[in-house]
């Protein structure tokens, strides 16, 4: 928590209010100053980072196969900066991370939107809409978001291979930025990036390892991305303290696989407290944040009573979406103190 804002709560941009593990405060206390006065000298010894050699190692790949970002937001700007040149069409889901349009925008790409569908208690992947789309458009890059945000639904493994057979030939950019709140098991990737050789995994250590301010992503790469490698090499090296701090992250399992569970229970949580409550929808989501339709007429007014009592949430303002909240999922006290704010603003307002 910022010190300026000690005592307002950001439950509105999906940072993991856990924070990190305790070993990552390690690594500040005990830097060594050459970690802060000379360069990486990794990319000598024939690899990008320590970080990509670890990961590359974790998942079975090879260094060549794992790239490092200033958090996956800049891996996924170089991917369409590299691949995308104006006039080429881009698949962007319906519901999305505004930065999939801008980055695009910044390139002059044409966008084209794939369905995705609400149903009762769950958006999913319209995977039969996205296909026709992609058939008639034939685009040079698409992006898909599992989990996605705003909506929280995410592609089974079968279906996302199903979809990745149908578009093996064009660059397919798969954000999991927020995969590992529900999904511990990884030995898909290697599959994934061995069977599709153009597809790009994008991961971060911003969400689940609670280090958005270190500002490092990384993607697995299949065995085409061979000149997007180059495009993204950093000679010099990369941020040698946020590099020691993520290497401390992926060594704390129990740490984080214990705030999982919390944060699992307190999803639970609000899906089953929302969907309780007349007039209020709560989505599946697979993420550390879930969307939540409310009635219309609270939005304005829940909007100003929460921003009073320094809460923040996101209120939705956009086509389809626009009576919606976007929580973040916070710690069990933060998360109980939203839902008392809501029902108490309720009790108040009762008509
Ligand atoms: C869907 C999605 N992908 C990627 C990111 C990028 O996060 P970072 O740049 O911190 O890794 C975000 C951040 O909110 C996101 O919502």
């Amino acid at each position: 928590m910022n010190k300026d804002n000690k005592s307002i709560i950001y439950l509105d941009r999906n940072e993991n209010q856990y924070g990190p593990a305790p070993a990552c405060f390690d690594v500040l206390n005990n830097i060594n100053p050459v970690e802060l006065y000379e360069y990486s000298r990794d990319f000598s010894r024939g690899i990008k980072s320590r970080l990509t050699e670890r990961l590359a190692s974790d998942f079975g790949l090879e260094e060549k196969n794992v790239m490092v970002g200033f958090g996956g937001e800049d891996i996924l700007k170089q991917a369409v900066h590299c691949y995308i040149h104006k006039g080429d069409k881009i698949m962007i889901p319906a519901y999305s991370w505004w930065y999939y349009k801008k980055i695009s925008d910044e390139v002059e790409g044409v966008k084209v939107e794939y369905p995705i569908v609400e149903g009762k208690d769950t958006f999913y992947y319209d995977i039969e809409g996205m296909l026709k789309v992609y058939e008639e458009q034939k685009p040079k890059l698409v992006l898909i978001s599992s989990p996605n945000n705003p909506t929280g639904n995410r592609l089974e493994i079968d279906q996302m291979m199903y979809v990745l057979d149908k578009m093996k030939d064009t660059v397919v950019v798969l954000d999991e930025a927020y995969t590992l709140f529900y999904n511990k098991d990884n030995s898909h990737l290697k599959e994934l990036v061995k069977k599709y050789p153009n597809l790009i995994i994008i991961r971060t250590f911003s969400k689940y390892y609670g280090l958005a301010g270190i500002r490092i992503g990384f993607a697995l790469m299949g065995e085409n991305h061979a000149t997007f490698n180059m495009f993204s090499a950093r000679y010099l090296g990369y941020n040698r303290v946020s590099e020691l701090i993520g290497l401390a992250a992926l060594d704390s399992v129990d740490y984080y696989n214990n705030m999982r569970e919390k944060m699992t229970a307190d999803m639970d949580m609000f899906f089953n407290e929302f969907n309780n409550m007349p007039g209020f929808r709560a989505f599946k989501s697979y993420a550390n944040f879930i969307l939540v339709e409310i009635p219309v007429e609270i939005k304005d007014g829940l909007k100003k009573y929460l921003t009073e009592r320094n809460m923040i949430v996101k209120f939705m303002a956009e086509d389809g979406l626009f009576n919606h909240l976007r929580i973040t999922i916070g710690t069990q006290e933060q998360n109980r103190l939203l839902m008392s704010m809501i029902k108490a603003y309720l009790n108040e307002n009762k008509k």
